[in-house]
């Protein structure tokens, strides 16, 4: 018989987030009356810009006509899209990247998954704790992990995220070679500075290693100080890649496009000891297995970039970032110590007791969701992820219920 791949098997029953909607659907239909307010996964709210929906129509009438009909389009996305990302994105704020290093997606998600597939088999791997599961998922189907013991994969090595480091994780004692990074934070939502990014590159460069850098959340920053791509440090183009996304920017969510930077300067060492480009390879992996993004999504995903469009997203962001102010000033009356939510849309809440019955006594007492922060890993253990993606009402709604709970 035909055997399936082990590896899955080292894999947690469910995947997080399909875990909660499970619990969450499961009390719903044993409450049909409780009305429920979703503050868990990190989903958006409120309507795609203007620019974007404009965008939409306007490249649905090109794809009705003959003469402007599109097909597959360019292997790494439409020029118009990655010359818009590289000016704006990067070399607005002095990073070197050239539209030609982007390659356009359907998700960070899937990018964060799939890059792994370019490095070797028993490449070292640094993940953080708490950490967004994919990371971890990914590289535990792919071999790259013992078993689950006690909560921590054999084989990772784990980098602390703690009251104690203000959640910036501390440089690894011991050589790895590929390093997940996000900031600004999921779920923390801690922000890293200049100064420890910096260290992170010269790690880096040091051991050969390859940062992983995940900055999906860049649009909520609004400390001057912090920076918005690991590129804003020297030398990061020899040893980072770089995965954003539109889906929190501009709501894209349900409209799914995405970007990844391989710079081309970037290499890695072959099994003879020869430093291999980065780029070629996973040009190689999109263009096998991936046959891009829509062209009006891809339209609507620039107009982003258009005055309007950055009028409108900043708009946006600030929309939940009010959001996340009055989650983090409830959090505090309550006496609940929390970080996050000033740069980013999560507040990562110290609730000081075992996460998942936190989680459940906000959905059974207040019809509240919010993410356990076990769920992201050993040290999200008495934490508590809240989400500020949500329209205005239901957040004042459910800090309202949430505040009768804990009186
Ligand atoms: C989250 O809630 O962590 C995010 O929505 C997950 C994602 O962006 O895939």
């Amino acid at each position: 018989m035909i055997r399936i791949n082990e590896h899955y098997i080292k894999l947690k029953a469910s995947y997080l987030f399909a875990d909660i909607t499970r619990r969450v659907a499961e009390f719903q239909k044993a409450n049909p009356a409780r009305s429920i307010i979703r503050l868990g996964i990190g989903d958006v709210t409120e309507p795609l810009p203007p620019v974007c929906v404009a965008a939409l129509h306007a490249a649905a009438d090109e794809m009705a006509r003959r003469e402007t009909f599109k097909g597959y389009g360019p292997d790494q996305g439409y020029a118009f899209l990655r010359d818009a990302i590289a000016r704006h994105d990067y070399q607005a704020r002095g990073c070197a990247i050239e539209p030609d290093e982007i390659f356009v997606s359907d998700g960070a998600k899937c990018d964060c998954g799939n890059i792994q597939e370019i490095f070797a088999a028993d490449t070292r791997v640094a993940i953080p704790d708490p950490v967004y599961p994919v990371y971890l998922d990914t590289n535990v189907m792919a071999g790259r992990t013992g078993y689950d013991r006690d909560g921590r994969y054999e084989g990772i090595v784990y980098l602390d995220s703690t009251p104690a480091n203000g959640y910036v994780p501390a440089l690894p004692s011991q050589p790895v070679d590929l390093i997940y990074l996000c900031f600004p934070n999921n779920p923390t939502g801690a922000v890293a500075t200049r100064a420890q990014l910096a260290a992170w590159v010269d790690y880096a460069k040091r051991h050969r290693a390859v940062i992983l850098f995940d900055s999906a959340y860049e649009t909520f920053i609004r400390d001057p100080q912090i920076p918005h791509s690991i590129y804003e440090i020297a030398g990061a183009r020899d040893v980072a890649i770089e995965l954003r996304s539109f889906s929190k920017t501009a709501g894209f969510t349900g409209t799914r496009c995405a970007y990844t930077v391989v710079p081309k300067t970037l290499v890695a060492s072959d099994a003879a000891g020869h430093a291999q480009p980065l780029h070629p390879l996973w040009y190689r992996r999109q263009s096998t297995k991936f046959n891009g993004v829509s062209y009006p999504v891809q339209r609507a995903a620039a107009a982003i970039y258009t005055d309007e469009g950055r009028q409108q997203t900043r708009a946006l962001a600030d929309f939940y970032l009010g959001n996340a102010r009055l989650i983090r000033d409830a959090l505090r009356r309550f006496g609940i110590p929390c970080i996050g939510g000033e740069n980013a849309p999560y507040i990562w809440a110290n609730v000081g007791h075992d996460s998942w019955a936190f989680f459940d006594l906000l959905l059974t007492k207040a019809g509240v969701v919010c993410t356990p922060g076990a769920g992201f890993g050993r040290c999200g253990q008495g934490h508590v992820r809240i989400s500020a993606f949500n329209s205005r009402e239901n957040v004042t709604a459910a800090l309202e219920r949430i505040g009768t709970v804990l009186k």
